[in-house]
């Protein structure tokens, strides 16, 4: 059974060609923050799948993981953890660099948002090629950071 709530968030999404680069099918998800209902249903499937789970963190992909992640993180009672472009955060932290459709990039996550064992759900508007996934999901399983970590 397919949820009705998905053809409504799939329509609320604009898909831009050849943005921000020739090439790029961009899928815009400032149309459907602006239909309150279509966001709740957007928030609400991720809630629905990961309240009672034992997630401890929810980590926002900056920038748009930051729009849906603090939502669910306090819908289902987690910490929100904010992994975030080069420069931006203040105290130490951990890097992971990264390839993208169009560049590199890097996250980096304070030393301490997390500890050994917690359960971590990793939230952003979409994957392309999955390489902002996969960083962040490195960058979630270190502790410390090192002369390896820093951002290139
Ligand atoms: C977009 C999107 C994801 C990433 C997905 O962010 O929000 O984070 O690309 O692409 P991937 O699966 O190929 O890694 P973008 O890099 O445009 O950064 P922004 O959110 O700061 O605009």
């Amino acid at each position: 059974v397919v949820d009705p709530r998905l053809q409504g968030i799939s329509d609320a999404i604009r898909v831009v060609p050849h943005f921000p680069k020739q090439g790029i099918m961009f899928n815009d998800i400032t149309p459907l923050l602006l239909r309150p209902g279509v966001f709740k249903d957007a928030v609400d499937i991720f809630v629905e799948r990961y309240r009672g789970m034992g997630i401890d963190a929810v980590a926002g992909i900056e920038a748009r993981g930051f729009i849906f992640g603090p939502a669910i993180a306090l819908a289902i009672g987690a910490k929100f953890i904010p992994l975030r472009k080069p420069k931006k955060l203040p105290g130490e932290v951990i890097s992971e660099t990264y390839v993208l459709e169009y560049g590199t990039d890097c996250l980096q996550m304070h030393v301490g948002a997390i500890e050994a064992g917690e359960r971590v759900l990793i939230v952003d508007d979409l994957v392309a090629t999955g390489g902002t996934l996969s960083a962040a999901i490195r960058l979630l399983g270190m502790r410390m950071p090192s002369f390896l970590t820093v951002c290139k």
